[in-house]
This record gives C-alpha cells, structure tokens and sequence, in this order.
C-alpha cells in the first residue's frame, strides 16, 4: 500500500465557515447493531440522510480508514503525474486539452471488474499495482454498508436479508470506486460556477473520504427529490459545509436505497463548492466507495407495515431492474447537463 504520510490536510478548516452539525456513530455500535445507535440512525436516515461514521472504534474502521488515506495517494499521483492521452485511456473525465482539469476530474475502477471479471477487466500500468488495496477497500465498504443495511431492515420491518440479500460483492452490482480531483482556482477565489452541481446519488449508499471542505447540504427537510445542474444550486441558499472530521467517514443515502423503500429513507442532496478560507489555495482529492443494488434487483418499493403503501400510479408502473434504471439515470444526467 502507498504511504499514507502525505499532508492530507493542508490547511486548517476555517473556524467561520458555516457548517452542518452531523450525527457521528461509532462503527463498533453499528456493526453490533446497538439498539439506541441503530434508531438514531435509522430517523436521520429518514431524514438529511447525511452522517460521519467514526472509523476509529474497530480495527475494520482503522483498516479502511487506512486504505481511505492510502488512495488518497493514488489518486493525487494519478492525476497530477499523468498525461491527457493517459488520463483518457482510462475513461479519465474532466480533463482539458492540456491534461489539467478546470473544475473537476474524476475516474472510477469497477468493483465487478475487480471481484468478479478479474480475467478480462485490465487496470492500466499505473494503477494495477495497488490493485490490492482497491479490492480490499471496496470489500470493507460493503461489510460497513452491509451492517448498516441490516439495521434498516429490522427498522423497516422487513425479512432479514431483504436489502443485505441484493447487495453481495459476488453480484454484478456497477458499484465502484471513484478517484476525484478538484483542480484549485486561480489565487484560491471560489469558482462562480459550482464544480460539482447539486445532485442525489444514484446507489443505496455512498462512503466518501476527503479531507479539504467543499461538500456541502442544505438543511434538513429541503429534500426535493432528484436534482442535477446549475437550477439546483439556485433553489436554495441554505447551503452548508460539511467540516471533515478525521477519522471519519461521511456517509450519504442515494436513490435507490430511497425507491426500494419508497421514500422512506432519503436520499440525501449534495453539491461541492471550493473549499473554504485558505484550503481553497489547494487542490481538493477525494475518493468515494459507492453500494448499489445488484443488477437484477427490481427497482420497485418493498413492502412492509412501516413503508408508505405504494400509489395507484406506482402499483401500474412496470418495474425496470437496476441496470436499466441506472442506464437511465445516466443517461438523464447526461442531456441535462446538456442543456445547462
Ligand atoms: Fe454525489
């Protein structure tokens, strides 16, 4: 594994900037599924759907937070080391002609690929070294979201297995990891137009390591559903900073976690901004473990005594599986942004 020695905080987060105060839970009181942990975080999941998860508490935390770190490093070296043709190799999207992203860059490596299609999924020169840590990082993501994924079955008063039975890492799932590099703007002024626009997630559940402000959410109960572009940003100057904490992983609900469940459990809206006071003179990297459900899940609503019932209009809709329903998405995303 690389060093994880880098200065991974290089500047203080501004003691004025006006942030969001998240509910942290001890990863060991989660995988225990301790009974006042698991209903607190069972309502803020019904609500902002945003939180940290103290890794610190369990030697699996630690293991992760390490390789957290560690990919960190990665993917600084990836970006800032290699050339255009390099970077759109390997599906590297965001970049400029000259190799340097403007506003955000980013790529992913296919936890499939790796878990389940090793034999015909290649990893170029300068990644596949590491592509240990790659693997071990996405399995103990899912051994966390999994713990969480439990606790929410038993508060939605479902069968065991309900949501932890659709996502396995041995299904086909299109979860991954993702590497992002937000370039910092001239003399560290704050981008105009926001780098990453407001959006909700596509997957059940996102666990995502940074360690520079940017991301940001509203308050709680401004959920409007499915957002992507610059209209969203406008909808609302509520906007938040989530400090990073270390030893922390913040952890969001996305859409699908939210359809099975029929809006019961939020997804949680974000956008990233430039990070605040003197972090915005340097560039931001983050790395993100996604957890969607298995292709083959249909993307409908569960059913159970505390899921609102489904609507007339709902129980006519022929349900699409989760490979089309994210084809879909993309595919939205991409002719809105588009048309921005
Ligand atoms: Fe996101």
């Amino acid at each position: 594994m690389p060093s994880a020695t880098y200065d991974h905080y290089p500047a203080p987060f501004p003691e004025d900037a006006p942030v969001v105060d998240l509910p942290k839970f001890s990863l060991t009181k989660i995988l225990q599924a301790d009974e006042e942990t698991a209903e607190t975080l069972f309502q803020v999941c019904c609500n902002e759907g945003f939180f940290y998860i103290d890794l610190t508490t369990e030697p699996l935390g630690l293991k992760f937070l390490e390789e957290g770190q560690g990919l960190h490093h990665v993917g600084k070296e990836s970006f800032e080391d290699n050339a255009l043709d390099v970077k759109k190799a390997y599906h590297c999207a965001g970049a400029d002609e000259d190799g340097k992203a403007k506003t955000l860059e980013f790529f992913s490596i296919s936890r499939d690929g790796l878990l389940l299609d090793r034999d015909n999924y290649a990893l170029p020169p300068w990644l596949s070294k590491d592509e240990e840590l790659y693997k071990s990082f996405l399995k103990n993501a899912n051994i966390v979201a999994l713990a969480m994924l439990s606790i929410f079955e038993k508060k939605l008063h479902l069968d065991p297995g309900a949501l932890t039975n659709i996502h396995q890492t041995k299904d086909w799932s299109g979860c991954f990891l993702r590497f992002l590099h937000y370039p910092a703007p001239k003399e560290g002024k704050p981008l105009e137009k926001v780098p990453g626009p407001a959006h909700t997630d596509a997957g059940s559940i996102t666990m995502l390591f940074n360690w520079q402000g940017g991301l940001q959410i509203t308050k709680t109960g401004e959920f409007e559903g499915h957002y992507y572009g610059e209209d969203a940003d406008k909808k609302t100057d509520n906007w938040l900073f989530v400090k990073p904490e270390p030893g922390h992983v913040i952890v969001n609900l996305g859409e699908a976690i939210s359809i099975l469940t029929n809006g019961k459990l939020k997804a949680g809206k974000h956008r990233v901004v430039t990070p605040p006071g003197p972090q915005g003179r340097f560039p931001r990297f983050s790395v993100i473990a996604t957890n969607r459900p298995a292709n083959d899940t249909l993307m409908k609503s569960l059913k159970s005594d505390v899921i609102p019932p489904e609507t007339e209009k709902q129980l006519h809709e022929e349900p699409i599986d989760a490979l089309q329903w994210s084809i879909n998405k993309v595919a939205a995303i991409v002719n809105r942004a588009a048309s921005d």
